[in-house]
């Protein structure tokens, strides 16, 4: 299913600046990273250490001031404004720890809403594929919901369904549990550990020490460096058990 010899990204020497009046703040430091398809990596470190300016690049949300980047295989550091957006909304999936789902849509609307940009489905396809994207994340009984009448954890999970509208290859969730408590991090968790499964390539940030577990590779940030890196080995069986 899953093809660890792909990299789904390379970088190579990234560098990334800030202008402050002026000063210059160098907040990523010649950073090497290759993300192989099927890997769920988590990056973790302190506030202000360069984790989601790291994703923002990634996700073509930003560019680097130096450096490569390759998407499956295509050097996107070039490509223009119109290109990279096309390229986000085809190829990833967003999920954030704010939810960011819009309250004057219903449940169904809101997940539709990048199919709705991408322009290629019909109404008909648009409400299959939502309808059975909220069977995916346990939420079929609330395709007509207000947003405002959902739990914080039911609200993500829209937010889980939506980022998944485009079949993205690559998931991005910047802190996806950072407002939930710990009982509901945990459905969150093993919901993006299914997608990961089912071949869904994710990169995470997070604050928190105890979902490295869920990571096949954990990446420790440092004033804007790589410092360590994990790799969490799954044995399936014990895997299982913790999260029975
Ligand atoms: N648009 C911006 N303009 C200027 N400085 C910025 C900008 N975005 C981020 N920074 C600075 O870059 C550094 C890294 O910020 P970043 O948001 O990537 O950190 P982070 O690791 O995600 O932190 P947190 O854990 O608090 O979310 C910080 O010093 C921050 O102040
Ligand atoms: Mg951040």
């Amino acid at each position: 299913m899953e093809n660890k010899q792909t990299p789904l990204i390379e970088m190579t020497g990234m560098n990334k600046y800030f202008t402050m009046g002026k000063e210059q703040l160098h907040v990523l430091k010649e950073l090497d990273l290759t993300i192989y398809q099927g890997e769920f990596i988590m990056i973790m470190g302190k506030s202000g250490s360069g984790k989601t300016t790291l994703m923002n690049i990634i996700g073509f949300l930003d560019r680097a001031n130096s450096g490569t980047y390759c998407f499956q295989g295509k050097n996107v550091s070039t490509l223009n404004e119109n290109t990279k957006s096309s390229y986000r909304n085809r190829h990833l999936g967003f999920i954030f720890q704010q939810f960011f789902l819009i309250q004057s849509l219903n449940i169904r609307q809101n997940i539709e809403l990048p199919c709705v940009y991408e322009g290629k489905k019909n109404r008909k396809e648009q409400r299959k594929l939502s309808e059975s994207l909220l069977e995916v994340v346990g939420l079929a009984s609330k395709k007509t919901a207000k947003v405002t009448e959902l739990s914080g954890g039911q609200q993500q999970r829209v937010a889980i369904a939506r980022a998944l509208v485009n079949d993205p290859v690559l998931i991005m969730a910047d802190e996806p549990t950072g407002a939930l408590d710990t009982e509901t991090s945990r459905d969150i968790m093993e919901l993006l550990t299914d997608l990961n499964q089912k071949g869904k390539t994710i990169v995470m940030v997070t604050h928190d020490e105890d979902l490295k577990k869920y990571a096949t590779r954990v990446i420790h940030m440092k004033d804007g460096r790589f410092e360590t890196e994990e790799v969490i080995s799954h044995d399936s069986k014990s895997y299982d058990n913790n999260l029975a």
